[in-house]
């Protein structure tokens, strides 16, 4: 390979200040203090080692598997808060807690039902309305949760459903009570089956939503309370994608492809860019940050 040395030598010879001759007033002013070839090394050295220990935690490894509560199993992506550092990824740590799996995501706490591997479904429901059949949900908005978080995504076959709190009764077919949350004064209704933008729209007054919870989509036919208390109840698939984490990650965006796994990740320049920059910024500031802090200990 003999092509790049020449220019190798140009660009070094181009960047050494030694190549150049020092302009006469520049004596005057308080210069640097050369750099060190060995502190350069040391440096490298540290960045290298720092990105090799940053690659090693993105490696996973198969043999780890650990169980928790009905659980068993729990193997990559997925690693138990107190499995080793290396095993599962760090993004889908789950928390064992009493002998339950526990999902976090933002502010909200789902307890873990089921986790297919092979479909890249993790099952979860509330952890209120895991307690049992008068819970209310806990997190107040769950769609909102997903905006910004790149490991989870809904699947097509999940529906919203709102519980409203009314001061006053509410005659209407689609609003099924809850009894042991009503009291008082207080009239609190789930709404099987429609997104909060739908009941807002129609809301009465003397109503506020006050929860959403995704769950399976059975059909809005049985409207007892029984009945969608126990839908509720049995959850809702979320999917994960590393890929797609990643993919999300670097600027782009995720495309599934219909009946397969396989996902493309599509960047448009201004993604790429922005990306581009804000690593090199990181960059930037990472190694000034470094050096104020060695080289202002080091005795030159
Ligand atoms: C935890 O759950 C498993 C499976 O449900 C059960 O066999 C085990 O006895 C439980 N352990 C404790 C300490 O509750
Ligand atoms: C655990 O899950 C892994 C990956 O899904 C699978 O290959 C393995 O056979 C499972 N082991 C047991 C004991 O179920
Ligand atoms: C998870 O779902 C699979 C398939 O539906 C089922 O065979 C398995 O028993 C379920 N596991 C738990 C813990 O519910
Ligand atoms: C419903 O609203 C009433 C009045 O604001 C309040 O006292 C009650 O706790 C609410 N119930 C629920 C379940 O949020
Ligand atoms: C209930 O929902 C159905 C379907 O969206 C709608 O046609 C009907 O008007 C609703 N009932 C009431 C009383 O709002
Ligand atoms: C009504 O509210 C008061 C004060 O919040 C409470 O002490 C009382 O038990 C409630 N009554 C019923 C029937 O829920
Ligand atoms: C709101 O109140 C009106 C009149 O009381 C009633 O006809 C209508 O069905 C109510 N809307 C909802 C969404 O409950
Ligand atoms: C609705 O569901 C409840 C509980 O699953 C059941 O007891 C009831 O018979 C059902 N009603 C109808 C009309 O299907």
């Amino acid at each position: 390979f003999s092509g790049p040395p020449t220019q190798l030598n140009n660009g070094d010879s181009h960047s050494t200040p030694t190549s150049h001759p020092i302009p006469p007033n520049l004596d005057s002013l308080p210069s640097m203090p050369p750099i060190p070839t060995w502190f350069l090394l040391a440096f490298f050295l540290l960045l290298t080692t720092l990105s090799t220990a940053l690659s090693r935690t993105h490696r996973h490894q198969q043999s780890c598997s650990s169980s928790c509560g009905a659980i068993s199993n729990i193997t990559y992506p997925f690693r138990i808060n107190s499995d080793p550092v290396e095993c599962g990824d760090g993004d889908y740590e789950l928390v064992c807690e009493d002998n339950q799996t526990m999902l976090e995501i933002g502010h909200g706490k789902f307890l873990v039902k089921n986790i297919s591997y092979a479909e890249n479904l993790i099952r979860v429901v509330d952890v209120e309305l895991a307690k049992g059949s008068c819970g209310m949900p806990l997190t107040v908005q769950f769609d909102y949760l997903l905006i910004g978080d790149n490991r989870y995504m809904l699947t097509g076959s999940t529906v919203e459903s709102v519980y409203v709190n009314c001061s006053r009764k509410v005659l209407n077919e689609n609003y099924t009570e809850v009894p042991c949350l009503s009291g008082n004064h207080s009239y609190v209704y789930v709404v099987y089956d429609y997104s909060l933008s739908e009941i807002i729209a129609s809301l009465n007054e003397s109503c506020e939503a006050v929860a959403t919870v995704r769950s399976d989509k059975v059909g809005r036919k049985n409207r007892s309370y029984e009945n969608i208390v126990k839908v509720l109840q049995s959850g809702f698939e979320l999917g994960w994608n590393i890929e797609c984490r990643d993919c999300h990650r670097s600027g782009g965006f995720c495309v599934h492809i219909e009946h397969s796994r396989t996902v493309i990740c599509e960047k448009t320049d201004a993604a790429e860019i922005v990306h581009l920059l804000i690593n090199l910024i990181s960059t930037i500031v990472g190694t000034l940050f470094f050096c104020k802090l060695l080289c202002s200990g080091i005795d030159i």
